[in-house]
């Protein structure tokens, strides 16, 4: 769990930058809830390399220096992340790390670096099928390993061929899917793949969240402690979504146990944001030590189809290492409905009737005993209440 600098500023960070959102990280309580990673996403670097082949440090977005950035990160608690391409250059024409590995790594660690975001851009043809990536992707993990640090090492190659196949033995997490944006079914033609296709082969950036949450449902099952599908950045408190769009999508990330890497600017949260990516029931199922991601056990097509063409809900479910369960009921449509199932719909057919003949008592994770009021949230976000007072 952290936050991440590309989706609310792309390439255009500074120091600045990454000290409010630092500083809110820790005075708003999202470290104490476990949002401690912050990840200095594509163009930390100067755009080209040191005589001796080092990466150097972006000296006009960090005039202070990385080395006094990163001591301030971890003397309040906060990890430090990094990125960088396994390939020649970055997505932004920064300098990639393939073919560097040894040196870059060796560098992120000297810099004290917790993270590394691995990206899959100008990556010399060296995919298309499982062993180009693995073996391109597994030179990384081997230098990371060599440091004398533990770092976090999270892949991002798109889903690429397949990394829910290969990557949990050299990563801890992989990402599945084109690049989100800030929209929870908008269609793009730079996402090509549609959200019933099981792999996409150019998967593209602008994906919805719906879209993201179909290509995911194939391959819930792949998650385990150490590794993650991860479904990238929660783009709650960006404006394009509504209260209920943006619960579904934190709702849905947390429960099929993606890493939960906001992409928001802190500073600019609405009091409804703040209570939904504080929501102590969700982060509560994201964090259950059994790993485990909910399934889609069933979709059904409803007649009133929406803007762009969806018509159909879905329910998700799965179990918690205590054998609670969770349920997800997803509407997909145009309107509000009553939805109703029988249990074992709920718990996906005849595998699991035993479930489907218990009587389960109910708690709804958005009920208003466990989302944060509003005037509560906005006093918080004002400074007018300490944040003890308002999450304890
Ligand atoms: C790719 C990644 C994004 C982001 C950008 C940075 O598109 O998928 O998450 O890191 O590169 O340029």
């Amino acid at each position: 769990m952290g936050w991440d600098t590309y989706n609310a500023y792309g390439l255009d960070y500074n120091e600045t930058i990454i000290a409010t959102n630092a500083e809110n990280l820790v005075n708003l309580g999202f470290r104490d809830l476990g949002y401690n990673v912050v990840i200095f996403d594509d163009a930390m670097t100067e755009r080209n390399r040191s005589e001796n082949g080092s990466l150097i440090e972006n000296a006009a977005k960090f005039p202070s220096g990385l080395a006094t950035i990163v001591d301030t990160l971890h003397r309040d608690g906060l990890y430090f992340g990094v990125y960088s391409s396994a390939g020649r250059f970055t997505c932004g024409g920064y300098p990639g790390s393939l073919g560097y590995e040894t040196i870059d790594a060796e560098w992120w660690s000297s810099l004290g670096a917790d993270y590394l975001k691995y990206d899959n851009c100008y990556n010399e043809g060296l995919s298309g099928t499982p062993k180009l990536s693995q073996d391109r992707y597994a030179a990384m993990s081997n230098a990371l390993n060599s440091t004398s640090r533990q770092i976090t090492y999270s892949l991002c190659n798109w889903g690429d061929d397949k990394p829910w196949e290969w990557a949990s033995t050299i990563s801890n997490s992989a990402r599945m899917s084109g690049d989100i944006a800030d929209t929870f079914d908008m269609p793009t033609s730079s996402c090509p793949c549609g959200p019933d296709e099981y792999y996409c082969q150019l998967p593209g950036y602008g994906c919805s969240v719906v879209n993201i949450l179909g290509k995911a449902s194939h391959i819930t099952s792949k998650n385990q402690p150490g590794y993650w599908n991860d479904l990238d950045m929660l783009e709650v408190g960006n404006g394009g979504m509504d209260y209920e769009e943006n619960k579904l999508h934190f709702s849905m990330w947390a429960a099929i146990k993606s890493p939960l890497i906001m992409g928001n600017k802190l500073d600019k949260l609405s009091p409804e944001d703040y209570a939904i990516l504080l929501n102590p029931a969700v982060l509560a199922i994201s964090q259950d030590p059994s790993g485990s991601a909910i399934q889609r056990r069933l979709v059904r097509q409803v007649d009133d189809t929406d803007e762009y063409g969806f018509g159909e809900v879905q329910v998700w479910s799965g179990s918690l290492n205590n054998s609670d369960q969770v349920v997800a009921f997803l509407n997909v449509a145009n309107a509000s409905r009553t939805m109703t199932f029988s249990l074992v719909d709920v718990f996906g057919g005849i595998r699991t009737t035993e479930n489907a003949q218990k009587s389960w008592d109910l708690f709804d994770v958005w009920g208003n005993e466990t989302v944060m009021a509003n005037d509560v949230a906005s006093q918080v976000l004002n400074g007018t209440l300490a944040v003890g007072n308002a999450t304890g």
